[in-house]
Parts: structure tokens; C-alpha cells; sequence
């Protein structure tokens, strides 16, 4: 059997410990793997790459489609981005998959309760405001935009079905809030419910994210498999880490259509690196992970379970564990771990279903399906600390007869027509223009209301207001009443 290549990332503080660790038990239970070891994280940035990673590097991840890596420290400061986030969204890794189970020997409360959790969260891993596209609009208001994309959300939801199907789970939630973001987070959740049809064996259920947090505090054992937007996804998959006993015990895999990342979840812990104290069990369990994703799942089983054994036996690093048994080092924890590798689960696998990645000539253009656009308004976003209704005088008296001001909002709020004094003004307001004729409007007109009003308003952005197939797709102000919109 040939056999198959990685690019390998040890990464920093504890990362070589325990990347040293795992594949000491790779290769004690003779994994068919051949390692390219490739520099990423600190070193590199320190080498004055901004990206945190060597063309080499970026080569030969493109080239064998696996990345295992160890956690890596990025830079404060000095406008660097996350390599973590970069390697991710580059490579367009967009489910994240995290798998939570009680491990018996690690106490919880819900294992000291005999209550077994078996839960996956895939976390949208690309969009959302992890985009990191933010500005400060003035001196007081910074704004970020999130983004969520129908072929996106596409994409993480598929995924969720999938991984549902293989871990053999009959229930796909949704988490979201869409009873706010109406328009985001409401596209998120109606392509759930679409590519929920392609599945019918799977039963599927919505869930407001809050209820969602009290749920799995409550009863985590009424859960099997959650998909999420980006951040709430963050959020909740540390919420679930702390389930099951922490951030060591939650191996992660990043999942793209062509290249996937499998990592640890928690970072460097520099308080404790090179010492030989850090616990490799979340980058085991991340290699398990892959092993099982690379068709080496017989390896993947034998390794899982010597490590639970291990745990079971009583054999802890320091960062968890209980007063019974005293704690080993990173060396001795993964010595005994292959003491309990089982030989006789490895009977043979199926390397041929890893497919490394086909190069790509160019970039691929998502799209859905063909719609009927129209432009019917725009939001002007203007900096000011006068009156609302100082500033609808000079809109109305300034503006073409085809068009109104229907609202005029601060932080969301409407201020304008009506409103309420009690409503505290930050520097910033948004004043909605839009169409009251059923005549269609060029774009470019709007954008000539905005060239004209910024000879006597102080815009600092603005924003089109569209309508697709005749319904209108922006949100309507606090407050404000709606009018039609052709
Ligand atoms: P951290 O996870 O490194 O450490 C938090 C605490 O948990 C520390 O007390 C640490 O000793 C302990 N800890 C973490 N992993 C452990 C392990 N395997 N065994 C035993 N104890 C462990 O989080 P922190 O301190 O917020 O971040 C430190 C650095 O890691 C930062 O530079 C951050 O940017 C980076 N980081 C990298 C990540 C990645 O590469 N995926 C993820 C999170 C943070």
C-alpha cells in the first residue's frame, strides 16, 4: 500500500511537543503517512512574511490538499491577520467540525450524572464577521459588515448532512438568529430548510442560538448535530468544549471542497511549552479525525480508543485529571498511549478514497440562481450631531420628486418621522431614501441624490437598497412603517 502524503505544521509554544507526541503514536502504530513539514506561524512572520506562512508552505498544502497542524501564535498587533483564520479562509475550508463526547475517565458533571453526550457543531468557517471588514465610520462609530452568502451557507449545511449521515445521527439542528437577523441569518436558515429536501432520511429543527446555549446546558443529550453561522458557531462549539471537559479533550477538522486543516483547538499555551506538561489529546483526536477522513480509519479506530484506554486507566497531564492518580508528562502520557495500541483492528483500509486536490486554473465563481434585481432606494450614512429633523429639511429640499425620505434612523433607531426624545443619538445617522413611484429608477440616480447632498451633508457611506423578485431585501428600521415597495 502506497503510502500518503501530508504537509505538517509543528507550530509554536507547545506545538512541536505535542505534534512530536502524536506522530511518535503514528508511527508506532504504522500509519501509512509521509510527512512534508512546512513552516508557518511566528518564525515565519518574524521572517517578515506577513501571511505567516512560506510560498513553500502554501505550495505544498495546495499540492497534498491535508494540512495537520499544531497551534500557532500570531502577532499582536503590527496589522497582521490570524494565519489560522488566513489558512482557513484561503483554502476555503468552510465547515468546521467539532465532535463532542464524554470520555469516560474524564470527570463532568454530566458524566458524575450518567447523562452521555455524543454531539457534532460544524461551524460555518469562512463568512460572518470573520471576514474581518470593519471601519470606524467617525471619532465614535466603528462598523463591521457580515457577510453570509446563499452558496456559502450552501456549502457548511451540506456538510452537516453529511457528517450527519456518517456519524449516523438521525437529527440536523439549525442554530441561528433569525428572529433579529432577519435577512442574514434568515438566508442562512431558508437554506437550511432548502438543502434539508436533498436528505429526507435526516429530520431537521430550528433553534434560536440563546435557547439554543440554555438547551445544551440543560439537556446536552437531546443534541446530535448542529450547524451554525460563523461566530455564533465560535461561540457555542467552546460552550459544548466545556460539556465534556475542556478544550484539550475537542479535535477539530476544517473541511473544503479541496484542501482540509485539522488542528487542535485550544493555542500555544507559552506558560507551559517546553516543559514536557502539555496535554497532546486534542491533536490526537484532531489526527484520528483525519486519519478517518483520508480512508485510514482502522488506524483512526485503534488510535482513539488507546487513547481513551489510557485516560480510563487513569494516566493525565497536568491541565486535567483528579487527585487519584499523579499526572505524567507529554512523553510518558503518549508512551502509554502505545502501550494500549490494539494491532488486530488494523486489518486493512482504503487509501484509494483519498483523492489529493486537482489544480486549479482560476478561482470559482459561486453563484445561485438568476433573479430579477431592482434598485429602490439607498441608505446615506451621515456624520452629524445636529437634529433629525434638521436634517430631513435639507434631504427633502434637495432631492428628486420621484423619490422620499421614508425614514431617518440613529444606531438602528427611528428618530424620524416619529420617535421617541428618549432615544440617546450617536454621531452617526442613517437616512433611507427611497423610490414612491412604480417606475423603475436607474441606480446611477440614486448615487446622484447622494453627490448632491453631500454638498451639504457630511456623508460617510452609503448603501443600495435592493428588492429581488418585487420583496424587499434590507431591514426596516426600529420603529419605522412599511411602505410599498412597487
Ligand atoms: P491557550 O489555549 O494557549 O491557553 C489557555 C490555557 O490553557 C493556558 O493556561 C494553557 O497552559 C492551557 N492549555 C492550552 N492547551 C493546553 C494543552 N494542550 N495542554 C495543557 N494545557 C493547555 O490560549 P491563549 O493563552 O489565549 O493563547 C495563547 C496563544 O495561542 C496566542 O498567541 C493565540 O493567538 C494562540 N492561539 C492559537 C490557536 C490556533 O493555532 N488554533 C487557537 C487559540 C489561540
Amino acid at each position: 500500500m502506497e503510502n500518503i502524503k501530508i504537509s505538517v505544521a509543528k507550530g509554536d509554544g507547545i506545538g512541536p511537543e505535542i505534534m512530536d507526541a502524536v506522530l511518535k503514536v503514528f508511527k508506532a502504530a504504522k500509519v501509512p503517512l509521509d510527512y512534508e513539514f512546512v513552516e508557518m506561524g511566528k518564525s515565519v512572520y518574524d521572517r517578515g512574511y506577513t501571511t505567516g506562512m512560506t510560498e513553500e508552505a502554501k505550495s505544498s498544502v495546495e499540492s497534498t490538499g491535508i494540512l495537520f497542524k499544531g497551534p500557532m501564535e500570531t502577532p499582536k498587533g503590527g496589522g497582521v491577520k490570524s494565519i489560522n483564520v488566513t489558512a482557513r479562509k484561503t483554502w476555503n475550508t468552510h465547515s468546521n467540525i467539532r465532535k463532542f463526547q464524554t470520555i469516560k475517565g474524564v470527570d463532568t458533571v454530566f458524566s458524575k450524572a450518567g447523562i452521555p453526550i455524543n454531539l457534532t457543531i460544524v461551524r460555518e468557517n469562512v463568512e460572518d464577521t470573520y471576514g474581518g471588514i470593519e471601519h470606524y465610520m467617525t471619532k465614535d462609530v466603528a462598523v463591521s459588515r457580515r457577510i453570509i452568502s446563499r452558496p456559502g451557507s450552501q456549502q457548511v449545511i451540506r456538510s452537516a448532512f453529511e457528517t450527519a449521515i456518517k456519524e449516523g445521527y438521525s437529527t440536523v439542528t439549525c442554530g441561528h438568529k433569525a428572529n433579529i437577523m432577519k435577512l442574514t441569518d434568515g438566508m442562512f436558515l431558508d437554506t437550511f430548510y432548502e438543502i434539508a429536501k436533498e436528505y429526507p432520511q435526516i429530520k431537521v429543527e430550528d433553534i434560536i442560538v440563546d435557547a439554543l446555549c440554555m438547551k445544551l446546558v440543560y439537556t446536552p443529550q437531546s443534541f446530535e448535530c448542529i450547524v451554525l453561522t460563523n461566530l455564533q458557531g465560535d461561540i457555542v462549539s467552546d460552550l459544548c468544549a466545556g460539556l465534556v471537559g475542556g478544550l484539550g479533550f475537542a479535535p477539530s477538522a476544517n473541511l473544503g471542497d479541496h484542501i482540509k486543516i485539522f488542528e487542535a483547538v485550544h493555542g500555544t499555551a507559552p506558560d507551559i511549552a517546553f516543559q514536557n506538561l502539555a496535554n497532546p489529546t486534542s491533536l490526537l483526536l484532531s489526527g484520528v479525525l483525519m486519519l478517518n477522513q483520508i480512508g485510514l480509519e482502522q488506524y483512526g479506530a485503534a488510535i482513539r480508543n488507546a487513547v481513551l484506554t489510557t485516560i480510563d486507566k487513569g494516566f493525565y497531564t497536568g491541565d486535567f485529571g483528579s487527585d487519584r492518580t499523579k499526572s505524567v508528562g507529554t512523553n510518558e502520557f503518549s508512551d502509554a498511549i502505545i502501550q494500549e495500541l490494539d494491532f488486530s483492528r488494523i486489518t486493512d483500509s482504503n487509501p484509494a478514497k483519498y483523492q489529493k486536490p486537482i489544480p486549479l486554473q482560476q478561482n470559482k465563481m459561486m453563484v445561485s440562481s438568476v433573479e430579477v434585481i431592482e434598485t429602490v432606494g439607498i441608505d446615506i450614512f451621515i456624520e452629524t450631531e445636529t437634529q433629525a429633523d434638521k436634517i430631513a429639511e435639507i434631504v427633502q429640499a434637495n432631492l428628486d420628486r420621484d423619490m422620499e425620505v421614508t425614514t431617518i434612523t440613529n444606531r438602528g433607531t427611528q428618530v424620524w418621522p416619529e420617535g421617541s426624545v428618549f432615544t440617546n443619538l450617536v454621531d452617526t445617522y442613517i437616512v433611507r431614501i427611497e423610490k414612491n413611484t412604480t417606475a423603475e429608477i436607474k441606480k446611477k440616480k440614486f448615487m446622484e441624490q447622494a453627490i448632491r447632498l453631500y454638498d451639504h451633508l457630511n456623508i460617510s457611506s452609503i448603501e443600495m437598497l435592493i428588492s429581488i423578485n418585487g420583496k424587499r431585501k434590507y431591514s426596516l428600521a426600529q420603529g419605522q412603517k412599511v411602505v410599498a415597495i412597487s
